[in-house]
Formats: structure tokens, C-alpha cells, sequence
């Protein structure tokens, strides 16, 4: 096993977001994605023996390596599992409630540079993207939605502007030979998207097939909902996210537990019964300085937000 922390994947924003954890010695914490377990270790580093950590992660691989790496450490117990589960994981493990909670969202390095995984268009692999390696792959999502349900999706996840031009292309090609692989599909959109300035032409369909296939929008929302409630008063909510779509639900659900009332303004009194359930901790979203930009790219896209429940 590689023992170099940055092996499986380069945490982004690690000192901002453990600082912002704010660990107690005996506190109760959760990781909700593990990965190579870069953020656990900071925090198992400020944790007492008393301490405890559940660190969940949908993808074997990243349980297999963090089981290895956390090997004799007793304080941490690691769940192969969608973070969708943590109320069902932590009831198994009796605990009613948490002092924080970390979400580092999306893709490891270590997913992207494994060729076949199937996440990365710069790699010739069998298209496959699932992070839990079950259900529909992204094989079967290329080959056989309907053209117009293909377009939707990679309008709506990718925001592509030529997401219609793209599926008809995909639509096209598979009809003389499916679609099997990144390259494959990489093909079938540079058929119909310009070479553009900025970023590859097939970057916003891989990420439209991506968080279709995982389902990562919809798992994010129920999930935020799932950790406001499972927090201990004080207990602080920390998500770390790559893409505006991500971005945008952690914001909504962050302002609106902040919100003491979400009645229409012109009303004269009160009628919503809404509580203010969190403060936020940062107004304005940390994102990632120069220097951090140069030595890790991946981080130019990375957003966090924090809030702590009251
Ligand atoms: C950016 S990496 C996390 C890196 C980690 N913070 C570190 O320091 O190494 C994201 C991880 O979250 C996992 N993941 C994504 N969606 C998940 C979900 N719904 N449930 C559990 N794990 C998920 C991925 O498999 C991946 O390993």
C-alpha cells in the first residue's frame, strides 16, 4: 500500500474545512465521503481517544484502501454505503446524533485515473462512471435512452448548449455500432461540438452521464436533509462541492435552515411556523487561493459551505 497521502486523491481545502469542523476531543464525526481518506486522518489527528469516526463511501475501492490505511486505529469504523444511509448507519450503531459532518462530493482522483472505471475522456476504457459499480452503467445510459431523454439529461446535468446535437450524434452512431467505450463517445460528440477554447468538448456530457448514472443530485438533496436533522446543537454541516449544480442545492438548503421565516413578505404577520434550524458559518463560499489552484487544478472548482445547527 501506498503510505503518500496524496496517493489515492489530494484533499481540497483540507485545512480550511478542518479548521471549520472545529473537532472536539471526544466528539462524534462523520466523513460522509471518504475517498483515500485524506480528510479522515486530519480529523482522526485532532480526535481523543474518546473520539469517534464513521466514514462512508459507495466506491470498494476507497474501502479497501482506507480499511488498510486505518487498519489499528479503533476510533474509526468505515461503512460501505451511499451516504443516503446515514441515519439507517448510525441507528445500527446507536448513535442519535453527530457533532459534525463533512461531504466532500463527486469524484476521487484515484476513480478519474483508473482507466477502467470509465469516468475520464481522456482515458480510451469501457464506459462504465459508476462509483458503486452497480446498476445502470454508463454504457447503458449512452446506448439505450431515447434520444430526447439523452439530450434532457445532458442539458440538465452538463448545462451543454449543444446537448441536442449531441444526442442526435450518439443516437446516430449507435445505430451502426454501440457505444462501448469513453472514446467511443468522445468520437459521437466531437462529431457536433466545436473544439472549445476552454476545456475539452466532451467534458460537460461526462459530467452530465456521470451524475445521471450516480444519481448525485438527488442523493445530495436527501442527504442534507438527513444531516441537519442528525446534528447535535452546535454541530457544524460541511460541504465541499465541484460544479455549480452541486453548488446551488448546498446553498438553497443552507439559506433556507438559516431563514426564521419564509413568509411572503407582504404579509403582515407570521404564519409560516418555519424555525431557524442552522446559522451560517461563512456568507460569502471559500473557494480555493492561488497558490492551492497551481499545485492541485481540481481545486479551481471547489466551493465550501458551512453551517452549524442551533
Ligand atoms: C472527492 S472524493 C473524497 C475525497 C476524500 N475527502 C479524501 O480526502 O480523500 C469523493 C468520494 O465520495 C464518494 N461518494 C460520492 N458520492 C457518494 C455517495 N452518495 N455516498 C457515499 N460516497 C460517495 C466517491 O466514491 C469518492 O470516493
Amino acid at each position: 500500500m501506498n503510505d503518500n497521502l496524496n496517493f489515492y486523491h489530494k484533499t481540497v481545502l483540507i485545512n480550511e474545512t478542518i479548521n471549520l469542523l472545529n473537532v472536539k476531543k471526544s466528539g462524534v464525526y462523520v466523513d460522509a465521503t471518504l475517498g483515500g481518506g485524506g480528510l479522515s486522518q486530519k480529523i482522526l489527528d485532532r480526535l481523543g481517544n474518546q473520539g469517534k469516526l464513521i466514514s462512508i463511501d459507495v466506491d470498494q475501492d476507497a474501502i479497501d484502501y482506507c480499511k488498510q490505511k486505518f487498519n489499528s486505529d479503533s476510533r474509526i469504523q468505515i461503512f460501505h454505503s451511499n451516504f443516503i444511509d446515514l441515519d439507517k448507519i448510525l441507528d445500527s450503531l446507536k448513535i442519535n446524533s453527530v457533532d459534525g459532518i463533512c461531504m466532500d462530493l463527486g469524484v476521487s482522483s484515484h476513480q478519474i485515473d483508473c482507466p477502467e472505471r470509465g469516468f475520464s475522456y481522456m482515458k480510451d476504457a469501457p464506459l462504465d462512471m459508476r462509483m458503486g459499480k452497480t446498476g445502470k452503467s454508463a454504457y447503458d445510459v449512452v446506448n439505450f435512452t431515447e434520444e430526447e431523454k439523452l439530450s434532457a439529461i445532458i442539458w440538465k446535468y452538463g448545462e451543454e448548449k449543444f446537448s441536442k446535437l449531441i444526442a442526435k450524434s450518439i443516437c446516430k452512431s449507435r445505430k451502426l455500432k454501440k457505444i462501448e467505450t469513453t472514446f467511443d463517445l468522445v468520437n459521437a460528440i466531437e462529431k457536433v461540438v466545436p473544439k472549445y477554447k476552454f476545456g475539452h468538448s466532451a467534458k460537460k456530457t461526462f459530467q452530465a452521464i456521470r451524475i445521471y448514472v450516480n444519481n448525485e443530485l438527488e442523493n445530495l438533496d436527501i442527504a442534507l436533509d438527513k444531516c441537519i436533522k442528525l446534528l447535535n446543537t452546535n454541530g457544524r454541516l460541511l460541504v465541499l462541492s465541484f460544479h455549480s449544480l452541486e453548488d446551488r442545492i448546498v446553498k438553497q438548503k443552507m439559506q433556507f435552515w438559516a431563514k426564521k421565516c419564509v413568509c411572503p413578505e407582504k404579509s403582515p404577520v407570521c404564519i409560516c411556523n418555519k424555525k431557524q434550524e442552522a446559522i451560517l458559518l461563512n456568507k460569502k463560499v471559500i473557494t480555493a487561493n492561488e497558490t492551492e489552484i497551481e499545485n492541485n487544478p481540481r481545486s479551481k472548482s471547489a466551493k465550501l459551505r458551512v453551517c452549524q445547527k442551533i
